[in-house]
């Protein structure tokens, strides 16, 4: 069971309030998030969709941590992180938090269990065997500890990037395009992965994703445009979020 801080007031896991991130300066300026509020509900699984440019990736950076938004403020439980110096955002990060990238961002050198271990390293932390090896159980790799990146399937490294992201048992996963660079089925398998975490462990995952199939794992789709949440489907099918999509402009 992942250690469950949520706010008590209003009962979220995370949540963000009137976000805004601009780059760069003057006639150069990029408003990414131009005012973006929601909340996560824990145990739950929120996909987050909208055309290329529209601020996914920023969001979710600013979600967990790993980017200050320029203005408004981001929450874990009764937590206000956006305000924490660099070090203690890294600590709790690192204690709350799981992130996936979409090219699952393993070290090549490094063996499966190592790349598990890391994050506990960075933090200080001696690597804790029972915990590795759960957490490779989980996502369907025991016996794999010893291989490198490079000896396994693009769906079984994204598996150890799950794993590396479970292993500290964090409250919240932010996923971008965790399924992007693999097959169907593959992508199938990596979705009900992420959902098995939040039915059974009550995890709360955030996932960005450009696949209408992906939202059939997803409790609700939040619709990006132009740095701002244009629309919330509670539940809806893929021909919904397909339907909402084109009329977005997106690719998808
Ligand atoms: N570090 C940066 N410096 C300048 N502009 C940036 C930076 N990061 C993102 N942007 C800009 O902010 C906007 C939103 O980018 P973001 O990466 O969040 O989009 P996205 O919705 O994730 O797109 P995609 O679906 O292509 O991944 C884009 O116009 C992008 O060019
Ligand atoms: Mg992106």
């Amino acid at each position: 069971m992942a250690e469950m801080t949520t706010d008590i007031e209003t009962g979220t896991a995370a949540r963000a309030e009137d976000l805004h991130r601009e780059y760069g300066r003057g006639t150069a300026t990029v408003r990414a998030l131009r005012g973006v509020s929601v909340a996560f509900e824990p145990g739950t699984l929120t996909a987050v969709m909208g055309p290329s440019g529209s601020g996914k990736t920023t969001l979710l950076h600013c979600l967990a941590g790993m980017d200050r938004p320029t203005r408004g403020s981001v929450w874990w439980g009764g937590t206000e992180v956006s305000r924490l110096p660099e070090r203690r955002l890294a600590e709790l990060r690192r204690s709350r938090v799981g992130f996936v990238f979409q090219a699952f961002n393993l070290m090549p050198a490094m063996t499966v269990a190592q790349n598990v271990e890391l994050p506990g390293r960075l933090a200080g932390r001696r690597p804790d065997r029972g915990r590795v090896t759960d957490a490779l159980a989980r996502v369907g790799l025991t016996g794999r500890e010893r291989h490198r990146p490079g000896q396994l399937s693009g769906g079984q490294q994204q598996r150890v990037a799950i794993a590396r992201a479970l292993v500290s048992r964090p409250q919240v996963i932010f996923a971008d395009e965790p399924t992007g660079a693999l097959d169907r089925t593959t992508s199938h398998e990596i979705l009900a992965l992420l959902r098995a975490g939040v039915e059974q462990d009550g995890r709360t995952c955030v996932m960005v994703t450009h696949d209408p199939v992906a939202t059939g794992y997803a409790d609700r789709v939040l619709l990006l445009a132009d740095g701002r949440v244009v629309d919330e489907l509670d539940r809806p099918t893929a021909a919904q979020v397909g339907e909402r999509l084109s009329r977005l402009g997106a690719s998808a």
